[in-house]
């Protein structure tokens, strides 16, 4: 079916510039929609399916001529191919779904590349005697196999084509039917009857539908990255989101070596999966134990840390809150939030300070959340304001201690989610204590050796803490 739209396609097809908010179509492009009079709203397109003679690939689902009653519609449980890359397979949902799109986006040298090339080299082995097809329009073939070599990858079944050209691309995958494709990255990609140049919402939004029709007639699981833009959105249309089952995003860089793979959205899983991940000199190590790894480096017996209990999709992490509370030299306060909402940082303060009477709000406060993690738990709160409350007091908080709950405006500490889960992993790391909200208390199951003591208010919280 696509191997017929690929060659009618082959001649110059003539394209139409379309509004996107109207819709309206011009044969030539116009700063400005002649129909709704918005400003640079018309994008290049390919004319509709029927009138190119051609199906349309875009969303590529199967269809059938009638409506079908949902009951006799035959689905199995899919059968997952599992890229052996254990916290990969989780952020995916337990590994990827034949005929499914994944998309990888991260900032330009996280390390994008190398997990696709490590896990491709993963699933050759998995699909024994079936290829596997790496499309690469970013490096040469020689780079490539200069990185193989850096990680050891060096299966047999796994192809390399350096091209940028999308039909070509299509062209080679028909031919190789592979068990698995990556394209990295998918902006370099282009399909030449379309005037505009690689890596515009056009040819993004083209060339993704014509992989997606791929992928889900011939059943196979297609990785496309994507690079991120300067204010941290995948270059090209939002619409390429829209467009794929599974968006990933590979976070941390800078001076960490940790990398945190995060899902965004996923079809065929939770969304607020994560996998963590550090670079080494020969490629991505799996991280097994995050929250040990997390609070490796806790300065113990400083004034101004808090350990939190943070649930992150299926899994548990602890993760140290650091809090500096320092005395305005000049001017408003400042507030700095790191991996924590600044607002819940604001808010925390001022309960601080009206609830418990502590002269908070005067202070220039900094707030951060160790290892280059993202905290959107509300059970972190109790731990931030734990530890704004040990950095203004300067009294440093047990080390072996938890400290779980939400935070409300009444100064109240509210139940949470999951507390068990949370517990067990703290006692596995070592831990013996935990301040819990009254209201998980009551059912909680300790673990064995593990105190629990329930809280009811901030100031009660405060008072256990710093007797
Ligand atoms: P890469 O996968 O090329 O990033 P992306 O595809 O996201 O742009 O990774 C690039 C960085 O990773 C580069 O700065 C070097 C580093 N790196 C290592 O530290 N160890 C390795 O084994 C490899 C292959 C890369
Ligand atoms: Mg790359």
């Amino acid at each position: 079916m696509l191997r017929v739209a690929v060659a009618k396609l082959a001649p110059k097809q003539k394209t139409v510039f379309a509004c996107a908010e109207c819709g309206h179509a011009s044969p030539k492009w116009l700063g400005q929609c002649p129909a709704c009079r918005k400003w640079n709203t018309l994008h290049e397109e390919l004319p509709p399916p029927e009138e190119r003679g051609a199906p349309r690939g875009f969303g590529g689902v199967a269809r059938s001529a009638r409506p079908i009653p949902l009951r006799e519609v035959e689905a199995s449980e899919e059968a997952r191919l599992k890229t052996g890359i254990g916290e990969l397979d989780r952020v995916l949902g337990g590994g990827v779904v034949p005929g499914s799109l994944v998309l990888l986006g991260g900032d330009p040298g996280i390390g994008k590349s190398t997990l696709l090339l490590a896990a491709l080299e993963r699933l050759a082995g998995a699909v024994e005697g079936r290829p596997i097809l790496y499309v690469t329009g970013e490096e040469s073939a020689r780079q490539v196999k200069l990185r193989a070599d850096r990680l050891g990858v060096g299966a047999e079944n796994l192809h390399l084509f350096p091209e940028t050209d999308a039909a070509k691309v299509l062209h080679a995958a028909q031919q190789l039917e592979p068990a698995a494709l990556a394209i990295d990255s998918i902006q370099t990609q282009y399909l030449p009857e379309l005037t505009s140049a690689p890596g515009t919402v056009t040819q993004i939004r083209e060339v993704t539908a014509r992989l997606m029709g791929y992928a889900k007639t011939t059943e196979t699981p297609t990785f496309l990255v994507g690079h991120v833009t300067k204010d941290g959105a995948i270059a090209g249309p939002r619409v390429l989101e829209h467009m794929v089952d599974t968006v990933l995003y590979f976070e941390g860089g800078g001076a960490h070596p940790y990398r945190v793979l995060r899902a965004h959205k996923n079809r065929f899983g939770s969304a607020s999966e994560i996998g963590v991940f550090e670079m080494k000199s020969r490629g991505l190590a799996e991280v097994q134990n995050p929250s040990a790894l997390f609070l490796s480096e806790r300065p113990e017996g400083a004034p101004g840390s808090a350990v939190a209990a943070a649930l992150s999709g299926t899994r548990t992490l602890l993760v140290e809150v650091q809090a500096l509370v320092s005395p305005t030299t000049f001017g408003t306060p400042r507030r700095t939030a790191l991996g924590v909402d600044s607002n819940r940082v604001a808010l925390l303060a001022a309960v601080l300070e009206k609830k418990v009477g502590i002269d908070i709000l005067g202070c220039d406060l900094f707030v951060n959340v160790a290892g280059g993690l993202t905290l959107d738990d509300p059970a972190a709160d109790l731990a931030t304001v734990a530890a704004l409350a040990s950095s203004f007091r300067d009294r440093p908080l047990d080390g072996r201690t938890l400290v779980l709950g939400e935070v409300g405006l009444a100064g109240e500490v509210r139940a949470v989610a999951q507390s068990d889960a949370r517990l067990a992993e703290a006692a596995r790391l070592g831990f013996v204590r935990a301040l819990v909200p009254a209201g998980n208390a009551r059912h909680a199951e300790a673990p064995a050796g593990f105190s629990v003591e329930p809280v009811e208010t901030v100031a009660e919280a405060l008072d256990r803490l710093f007797p």
